[in-house]
């Protein structure tokens, strides 16, 4: 009795001491961390992307929006995929993740190779990068060897880590501070708006308000609340390339053709703001630049000091 009691508590020791000495670390990312133990994965990772885009092209901003929201909720450590478990609920189930798709790619590319190796923090990061250069849009190295977090952010510290739709300038510029992004790297990521769609519970605010003539395009604001109330409810950012990765979301905004309150926000304020936007509306090569970079940063974001973490082989569960 007395041998089994200590053996267990060997056991448990040995997982604690496992678990403390796999904590994040602020280790740093490489480009070549898979070059000699998964040396395929970027191209396993772009053809189950092609593929996957090619069959359902909402993949692809679905994928990047995931990055985004796994990257800002205890950094990039993949919590976002987590299902709910004895004791961790479910980023998922926060209202802004609600609405988030994509999962069943990074899922598939997960069990394609190497998945006791590569992280699921790391395919999210590939992914994006891939989804953006399917969508015509620029591309960078990613820099690899994220580890994936045991447990998922508690629900209110998701809720307020991430930016509301209806967040003014100053507001996001705080969010983005959080994760060392400046306004420069917040506003070239902002342009990420330049594909998909949004519900009209997030865009409503700004479509219906009438006394606000000056702050949006009133023809633009009329097809809106079209498809506002059309049967999905839901808009393109973008009306006419909404599914091409180009710097026209500056020239949108600068046209009054911001669909959220939290894009129409970067432009008309006057300033250093409103001249990066016109830089970018132009300088299509300067933008790209930036994106990369400022991806580049908000994919470098390591989960909070001393969060146990491992490379999971399921990425909606933890290991054990
Ligand atoms: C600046 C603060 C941001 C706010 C407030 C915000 C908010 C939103 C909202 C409300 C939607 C629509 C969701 C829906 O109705 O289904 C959306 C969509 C999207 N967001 Fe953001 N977002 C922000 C920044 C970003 C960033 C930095 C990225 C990526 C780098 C990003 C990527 C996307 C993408 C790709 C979509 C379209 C998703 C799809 O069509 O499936 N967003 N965002």
């Amino acid at each position: 009795m007395a041998s089994s009691g200590s053996a267990s508590w060997v056991t448990l020791a040995l997982l604690l001491f496992i678990t403390l000495a796999a904590t994040a670390n602020g280790d740093e990312l490489s480009t070549s961390y898979y070059e000699k133990t998964c040396p395929n994965v970027q191209h396993v990772v772009r053809s189950v992307m092609a593929s996957s885009v090619a069959a359902q092209p909402r993949m692809a901003p679905a994928v990047l929006r995931l990055f985004f929201h796994d990257c800002f909720i205890n950094g990039c450590d993949a919590s976002v995929l987590l299902d709910t478990a004895p004791f961790s609920a479910s980023e998922k189930d926060v209202e802004p993740n609600a609405s988030l798709t994509g999962y069943t790619v990074i899922d598939d590319i997960k069990s394609h190779y190497c998945p006791a190796t590569v992280s699921c923090a790391d395919v999210i990061a590939l992914a994006s990068r891939d989804a953006i250069a399917l969508l015509g849009g620029p591309t960078w190295s990613v820099p690899l060897g994220r580890k994936d977090s045991r447990f998922a952010a508690n629900p209110e510290s998701t809720e307020k880590g991430l930016p509301s739709p209806h967040d003014i300038l100053g507001e996001l510029v705080t969010m983005f501070s959080r994760l060392n992004l400046d306004a420069r790297d917040m506003t070239a990521l902002s342009d990420a708006h330049t594909v998909g769609m949004a519900d009209c519970m997030h865009y409503s605010d700004r479509v219906y308000s009438t006394d606000r003539d000056e702050e949006i395009d009133p023809s633009f604001a009329q097809t809106m609340q079209l498809m506002c109330q059309g049967p999905s409810g839901k808009a393109p950012f973008d009306v006419q390339t909404p599914m091409r990765f180009d710097n026209a979301y500056y020239r949108n905004l600068i046209a009054r053709r911001g669909l959220l309150t939290s894009d129409q926000t970067l432009y008309g304020g006057g300033g250093l703001q409103d001249n990066l936007v016109e830089m970018y509306s132009t300088d299509g090569e300067a933008f790209a630049r930036d994106f990369a970079k400022a991806m580049v940063k908000m994919g470098n974001v390591p989960p909070p000091m001393g969060m146990p973490v491992e490379v999971r082989l399921k990425c909606s569960t933890a290991n054990y």
